[in-house]
């Protein structure tokens, strides 16, 4: 088993370099079974969840394969096997976005339920709801989503919560329909505003991605295109925040700052200077980060991807800090862990009140889910110490080439112990 070794209380310096986007690369995958012509992305991160996305679609039949570094190349033909199985739907939350290419291109799909992180509950019934209204029969049978159309047709949908994921599927399913579907309360989050511009390259009709209403009109077939995957701008946050832990002078480099707003503006109250260039950001930080008051929320609010790290990060704080979770019912499963590092936290399951300690403890810790993961990290960097990570095939189905990045930066990361399967 792999463990990854890290010894606090180094400050980091120097560049580092985001990757695409990982919430981008696994909903703009599942878009290019949208056409029977090439797709290539590019900026595609080489992470876990990507290479589950590429084996679902292998078992799918589709001609998918890696040109070159960071450019993946789709070709789905006339005829694909319209499902997902157990075994591969498990392993990533994202295998519901073959829900709404799949009907849309070839009338039906048969998709289990979906896995992914473990935060809590995380039903897919907007996603049914959406496209049940778009004209699709679906049911549930020995755990699978069931899914058939004759033939999709545009409709006026509204979202009870503006769900990345159901804004993603409809939005896919509706550039086939017949007619005009428009969505109410949409997600804004840029991995929408993406796959959007993905879609329209391919010669679909979307406006309005990146506000609250999307109206989508449907056209007869969509072509093929080149796109390049946005940065991944929880990566870039969790770089920033980690030099808070530890202190340090770092720019992080090819980010889109406009996605990271909120992230900035809770890093400069915690005392970060910042200087935003045109797709960099330079952060530098002295001695411990000032305790701050957070709520996640819906973008442009801030990530919860990035309510873990600010956990980790604020155990250091000076004074208390307040972090309100909105989006997910119960996402603090880090908290335990992290309090192995002798962190002051006391959670209700929405809410975590974090006493800020001058020092922190490194211990033996186990993530068991993608950003816990990466509090973990973070608070390694922090922590007085060794700290030994386990449970590293969470981190690696969203961080590229991670420890490689810190080490980069000048952090005392390092890997030890044999390859263990993902
Ligand atoms: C996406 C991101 C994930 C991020 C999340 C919120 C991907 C691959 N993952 O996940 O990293 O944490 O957005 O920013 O893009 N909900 C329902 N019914 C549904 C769908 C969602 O009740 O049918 C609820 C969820 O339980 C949750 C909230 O809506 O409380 C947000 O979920 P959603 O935006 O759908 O997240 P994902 O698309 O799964």
């Amino acid at each position: 088993m792999q463990k990854l070794l890290i010894e606090g209380e180094h400050p980091l310096e120097g560049k580092v370099v985001v990757s695409g986007a990982k919430n981008s690369a696994v909903a703009l995958m599942p878009a290019a079974l949208l056409t029977d012509q090439k797709v290539v992305l590019e900026n595609v991160p080489d992470i876990s969840d990507v290479g589950w996305m590429f084996e679902i679609m292998k078992q799918m039949g589709t001609s998918i394969r890696w040109q070159r570094r960071g450019a993946v190349e789709i070709k789905a033909g006339s005829r694909v096997i319209p499902v997902v199985p157990h075994e591969l739907a498990k392993r990533l939350r994202a295998s519901s976005l073959f829900l709404g290419p799949l009907l849309a291109r070839y009338g039906k799909a048969r998709v289990s339920f979906p896995g992914g992180c473990e935060i809590g509950s995380r039903p897919i019934d907007l996603h049914m709801k959406g496209l049940r209204e778009l004209g699709a029969k679906i049911w549930v049978e020995h755990g699978y989503i069931m899914a058939e159309t004759e033939g999709l047709r545009g409709e006026e949908i509204y979202l009870d919560f503006p769900s990345v994921g159901a804004t993603e599927n409809l939005m896919m399913a509706a550039t086939l329909a017949r007619g005009m579907t428009i969505i109410y309360n949409a997600a804004k989050e840029p991995e929408v505003v993406d796959l959007a511009n993905l879609l329209i390259m391919m010669g679909a009709k979307v406006k309005g991605a990146g506000t609250d209403v999307i109206r989508i009109e449907g056209v007869d077939s969509l072509s093929g295109t080149q796109h390049t995957i946005i940065p991944d701008r929880i990566e870039a946050g969790t770089f920033l925040w980690a030099a808070m832990a530890c202190g340090g002078d770092i720019v992080v480099e090819d980010v889109i700052p406009k996605h990271v707003e909120a992230v900035l503006r809770k890093l400069e109250e915690a005392g970060a200077k910042l200087h935003v260039g045109g797709d960099s950001i330079h952060l530098s930080a002295k001695g411990r980060p000032r305790a701050i008051q957070v709520k996640t929320l819906p973008y442009p609010g801030f990530p919860t991807d990035l309510q873990p790290v600010l956990v980790a990060v604020m155990m250091k704080g000076e004074g208390t800090s307040i972090i309100n979770e909105r989006v997910f019912d119960n996402r603090f499963g880090h908290v335990d862990e992290l309090k192995r590092f002798g962190g002051l936290i006391k959670s209700d399951g929405r809410t975590a009140v974090i006493t800020g300690r001058p020092r922190l403890s490194a211990a033996p810790v186990t993530a068991s889910d993608l950003r816990m993961g990466a509090a973990l990290v973070v608070a390694a960097l922090g922590a007085e110490g060794v700290t030994e990570i386990e449970g590293l095939q969470y981190i690696y189905r969203g961080y590229e080439r991670f420890e490689q990045k810190l080490a980069a930066l000048g952090a005392k990361a390092r890997i030890v112990g044999i390859d263990a399967a993902v």
